[in-house]
C-alpha cells in the first residue's frame, strides 16, 4: 500500500517556465506555459501519482509530452512512454524531451488503438472523445490490461451531461478543429456511466470528479485504480 497523502506541491512559475523552455519555437513554448498555468490536471496527476506504486506512465495521447515533462520537474517519473498520431507535437515533445540528459521521456507516433506492450500507470488526458463509442470501450479495456498491481488508470475527459459547460465544450472543440490545432475531430462524448460499465467489470475500482480549474468545460477526472 502506498501513501495516498503524500501530495506535491504545485510547480511554481519558475517551473512552469523550465519546462516550456524546452520545447522549440515561440509558439510551442508559449502553448506549453499556458497550458501548464491554466490546467489543473498535471497537478492533480502529479498528486495522485506521488502516492502510488513507483511504476512507468503510459501516456496514451500525450501531445508534446507536458504530463511528463511535469512528472519529471516533481521527481516523481519512473519511466515514460508517450505515445500520439500527431507527428509535429512527437517531434516538439521529443526536442523538449532531448533537453533533459538523459532523456527520461519517450515519445512515438502511434494510435490508441494499438497500443505497445506495457505494464505500470496509464494516463489518457483529454483524449478519448477523438475515438468513437465502441472505439472508447475497447481502448479502455486494453488500457486496463497495462496496469501494474497497483497501478492507476487517470482519464481526464469532458463527459456528456445536459448542462451549459457541455455545450461549451462542444463550441471549442468545434473552433479547435477548424482553425487546424486539432487534426482530428471530437466523436463521442462518454457519460460517466458508460465509462463505469466498462471499467468496472474489469475489477478497477473507479472514482469520478470534477476537474475544470478556471474553464468553463465540462471536464472530470476519472481514476480507476487494479488492486494490489
Ligand atoms: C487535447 S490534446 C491532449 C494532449 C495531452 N494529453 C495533454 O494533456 O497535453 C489530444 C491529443 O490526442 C491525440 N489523439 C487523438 N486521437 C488519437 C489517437 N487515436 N491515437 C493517439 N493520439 C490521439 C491528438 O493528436 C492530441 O495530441
Amino acid at each position: 500500500m502506498h501513501d495516498r497523502d503524500a501530495t506535491p506541491t504545485p510547480l511554481d512559475r519558475t517551473g512552469r517556465r523550465a519546462i516550456a523552455q524546452r520545447y522549440p519555437g515561440r509558439l510551442w513554448r508559449g502553448y506549453a506555459h499556458g497550458k501548464l498555468a491554466g490546467d489543473p490536471v498535471y497537478a492533480a496527476a502529479a498528486a495522485l501519482l506521488a502516492g502510488a506504486a513507483p511504476h512507468p506512465v503510459l501516456d496514451i495521447g500525450c501531445g508534446l509530452g507536458l504530463l511528463g515533462q511535469y512528472l519529471h520537474q516533481c521527481g516523481l517519473l519512473h519511466g515514460y512512454l508517450g505515445i500520439d498520431l500527431d507527428a509535429r507535437r512527437i517531434e516538439a515533445g521529443r526536442i523538449a524531451a532531448a533537453a533533459l540528459a538523459p532523456p527520461p521521456l519517450r515519445l512515438e507516433c502511434g494510435d490508441a488503438t494499438q497500443l505497445p506492450a506495457f505494464h505500470g500507470h496509464v494516463a489518457m488526458l483529454d483524449v478519448l472523445h477523438y475515438l468513437p463509442a465502441a472505439g472508447q470501450a475497447a481502448l479502455l479495456r486494453t488500457a486496463a490490461a497495462r496496469l501494474a498491481p497497483e497501478g492507476v488508470l487517470l482519464i481526464r475527459n469532458v463527459l456528456r451531461e445536459p448542462n451549459w459547460r457541455f455545450h461549451a465544450t462542444r463550441v471549442e472543440e468545434w473552433f479547435l478543429r477548424v482553425s487546424g490545432q486539432m487534426r482530428v475531430g471530437a466523436q463521442h462524448y462518454p457519460a460517466a456511466d458508460e465509462m463505469r460499465a466498462t471499467l468496472e467489470p474489469l475489477g478497477l475500482s473507479v472514482t469520478i470528479r470534477p476537474l475544470r480549474g478556471r474553464t468553463p468545460f465540462n471536464s472530470y477526472l476519472v481514476v480507476a485504480r487494479r488492486p494490489g
